[in-house]
């Protein structure tokens, strides 16, 4: 009970320092207040800095083809004006191919065969060409092809050259932030919302078991019961904890299912993917909780009854928003123009000798 009236109060004052902040607030203040904030997270999580004049031409990022075939607008200084990210020329006509610093091919056309590599193209000087996905290593397909082709991966693995997760913990500014309330108003216990229900699959075996000992609540096309976008969040925020388990295990596989569902979602997650080190790289301590820090899913089960029968406990599971927020990657574009943020940082010289092997490594 503590907790929570804690954080009440907290919301309180900080609501009273915003008010106080938009009286003082002359324009200069508020847009500095305001406006570059992106920027600096940006840049802070990015070590490039553009004061260096050698960094001030243009980089030219040619997307070969469009992902899912979906294209989006390329119009103006597309980098610049969403993402204020500077020097940054992202194109998708093939004819601009001799200027391009950067090829990105997206695999999952070459895959289907929809698209393939301009093998016969010379490639100018210099010019990398880019492999990038966003699927489990199971969608992959056949890279042994691809051998000694590719100079740079763009995925979700934080090994590879340009890291594109699907979400990520950004450090709150302190000052004028509302710090959020935990949501009270729970009404069950364990939920889940799952399409693609394979037997298979380890989460499965996983919710039959903990269904066995705690109830849990299923939406999602699987049991007839799917959730519209807008419904989504407002339900997951009735449930204490969420099952944010992946149909993939694997190496830094960690989806929106964590990031939207459960940290917006504003229930507690439980987790199944990668081990949990790598959970703990990416989210901090107290933020979720791993199937596998129980002997069996009966104790988790037992866990999860007790917790959410014990506020204060199961409050300390939101303290991480004080300092943190949660940033999601959805567009394409921010996830290609960020490859000029380490553009400058990127080796020299590199082949990917061994694409198949680099794209399904299970070590962690
Ligand atoms: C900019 O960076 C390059 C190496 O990337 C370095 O050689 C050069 O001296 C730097 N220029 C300035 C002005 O710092
Ligand atoms: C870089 O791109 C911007 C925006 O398209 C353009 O205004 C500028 O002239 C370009 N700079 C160079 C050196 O090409
Ligand atoms: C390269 O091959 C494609 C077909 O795959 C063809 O359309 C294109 O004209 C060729 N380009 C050159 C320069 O040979
Ligand atoms: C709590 O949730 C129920 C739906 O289960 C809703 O009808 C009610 O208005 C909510 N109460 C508050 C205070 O948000
Ligand atoms: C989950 O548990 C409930 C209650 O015990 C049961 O009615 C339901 O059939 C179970 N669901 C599955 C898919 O096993
Ligand atoms: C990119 O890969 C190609 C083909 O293996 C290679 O010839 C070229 O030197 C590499 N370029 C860079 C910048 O690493």
């Amino acid at each position: 009970m503590m907790g929570c009236v804690n954080i009440k109060r907290t919301v309180l004052s900080s609501r009273k320092k915003r008010l106080l902040l938009s009286f003082l607030c002359v324009l200069p203040l508020c847009l500095f207040n305001g406006w570059p904030r992106r920027f600096q997270a940006l840049k802070a999580i990015n070590p490039f800095t553009f004061r260096n004049g050698s960094s001030s031409r243009n980089i030219t990022i040619l997307l070969w083809h469009w992902p899912f075939r979906r294209a989006l607008s390329l119009r103006g200084d597309v980098c610049w004006d969403l993402y204020r990210i500077p020097h940054c020329r992202l194109v998708d006509q093939r004819s601009l191919f001799p200027s391009a610093d950067v090829v990105v091919f997206h695999n999952r056309e070459l895959v289907l065969g929809q698209q393939k590599l301009p093998l016969n193209l010379s490639r100018p000087q210099g010019q990398r060409w880019a492999w990038m996905s966003l699927e489990a290593p199971v969608h992959n397909d056949n890279l042994w092809q691809y051998a000694n082709i590719f100079n740079m991966t763009i995925t979700y693995r934080r090994d590879a050259d340009i890291t594109i997760p699907y979400g990520e913990l950004l450090p709150k500014e302190t000052e004028g932030h509302l710090v959020e309330e935990v949501p009270l108003n729970k009404s069950f216990l364990v939920c889940w919302v799952v399409s693609n229900y394979r037997t298979h699959h380890r989460r499965s075996k996983v919710y039959k078991e903990l269904n066995a000992t705690v109830p849990v609540k299923v939406y999602g096309r699987w049991t007839n019961n799917p959730l519209s976008s807008q419904a989504l969040l407002p339900t997951i925020s009735r449930c204490y904890f969420y099952l944010a388990v992946e149909n993939s295990v694997t190496k830094d596989y960690v989806t929106e299912k964590l990031w939207r569902n459960a940290f917006q979602g504003g229930a507690v997650p439980v987790v199944l993917g990668p081990p949990l080190d790598n959970y703990k790289a990416v989210a901090p301590p107290n933020s979720f909780i791993h199937v596998d820090e129980f002997a069996s899913v009966k104790e988790l089960g037992k866990y999860l009854q007790e917790l959410a029968r014990d506020k204060e406990h199961y409050n300390e599971y939101f303290t991480w928003k004080h300092q943190w927020k949660v940033k999601l990657y959805t567009d394409w574009r921010e996830r290609l123009c960020k490859i000029c943020l380490q553009y400058n940082n990127l080796p020299q010289e590199k082949v990917y000798s061994n694409l198949e092997a680099w794209a399904n490594a299970k070590s962690t």
